[in-house]
């Protein structure tokens, strides 16, 4: 079965050709440059250039899989959660090839096709499954029961881990989206030179990053104020300190959701995912515990379209199919099948 998939729910237009778990084709155009002059994602911006850049993403798409629309069994679309305008587009369009080539329309849950995105790099995962997903957006602990049965067991009570990991690169004077370059500078700087908080929350798989997002801003405040402007081996020491602690925050209560569950395959997805600080420490964490550890390949940590692909197929198999009246969510829980 091919799936012509697209994704545009934040700041990159996508669509892919997928079958099952193989991808056929998977292109990404991404608005980071644009958006980068203003520090962050700009919704109305981000709308605009999805709007003109679609025909050709899916174009491409096509054209790189050697695949003609009349060889298109299904079209998938991510309508849940993330920026409404951003979303409505590829929504929309999604909706109008469907109806178009008389071909059924699946609705995708953006973090849903995250965890997917660890059955195309490692096939043989299957669920139950536990999944640590972090982006920009979402920090949550996810056990994945089925392929389309979810349960939250933990989640950030204030801001996600990529959005602390941001805010900290743009203090210290990175480019946007900081997490990547962050990740880069902390690989020369020593991680115990500054004494960062580790908020405890009352839930107990549960995270917070909003006051370690904020010690940093004070940190880099207050050393500007004493030395000025920072020089470059204090601002790597800075970023490893934040790194460290922010992989600490997920770790601690990923592994102990693991525990308590008795967990024997534990995943990582979405943006954050790519910190090779978390991949590394997971991973041993893992071996030490006793617990299979599965990783999406660098390429498919971020957003793209082959994850819906994928997750489309799951969600076809369960009958979780979409009229012409879909609507985009710019919220949505994880644990709620789409009802026509
Ligand atoms: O999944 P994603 O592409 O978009 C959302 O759904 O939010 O995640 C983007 C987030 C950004 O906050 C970005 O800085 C972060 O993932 N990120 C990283 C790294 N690469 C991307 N954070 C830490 N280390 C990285 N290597
Ligand atoms: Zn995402």
């Amino acid at each position: 079965m091919k799936i012509l998939a697209i994704e545009s729910s934040c700041d990159e237009t996508a669509a892919a050709v997928t079958e099952e778990k193989k991808i056929l084709s998977s292109v990404v155009v991404s608005q980071i440059a644009e958006h980068a002059v203003y520090g962050g994602v700009v919704p109305e911006i981000a709308s605009r250039r999805h709007a003109e850049n679609i025909v050709q993403v899916v174009k491409k798409a096509l054209d790189d899989a050697k695949a003609s629309l009349s060889e298109i069994d299904t079209v998938a679309v991510t309508y849940a959660p993330g920026l409404i305008g951003a979303l409505l587009v590829g929504v929309n369009f999604a909706k109008g090839m469907a109806l178009a080539l008389k071909k059924p329309l699946i609705p995708v849950h953006h973090i849903r096709s995250h965890i997917a995105s660890n059955y195309i790099t490692n096939p043989s995962l299957k669920p139950p499954f536990m999944c640590l997903v972090a982006s920009g957006g979402h920090s949550h602990i996810v056990m994945v029961n089925d392929y389309t049965d979810f349960k939250v067991l933990g989640r950030t009570v204030d801001d996600a881990a990529g959005e602390c990991f941001d805010k900290s690169a743009r203090t210290l004077g990175l480019p946007y989206p900081g997490g990547v370059h962050l990740d880069k500078l902390a690989d020369a700087g020593d991680a115990s030179l500054y004494n960062l908080p580790h908020p405890h929350v009352s839930g107990k798989y549960d995270m917070s990053f909003s006051g370690l997002k904020t010690a940093v801003i004070n940190l880099v405040h207050n050393e500007k104020q004493k030395n000025g402007e920072l020089g470059e081996q204090m601002r790597a020491d800075i970023a490893a300190a934040v790194r460290c602690r922010v992989c600490d925050m997920l770790i601690d209560s990923t592994m102990r959701a693991a525990s308590d569950f008795g967990v024997k395959q534990l995943a990582v997805a979405g943006g954050v995912s790519a910190n090779s600080e978390l991949r590394r420490r997971l991973k041993k964490e893992c071996r030490c515990a006793g617990i299979d550890f599965y990783l999406p390949d660098l390429s498919l940590c971020g957003d793209n379209a082959a994850m819906v692909g994928v997750q489309a197929y799951y969600e076809y198999q369960n009958g979780h199919i979409a009229g012409s009246d879909l609507n985009a969510y710019a919220t949505m829980p994880i644990e709620k099948d789409y009802e026509n």
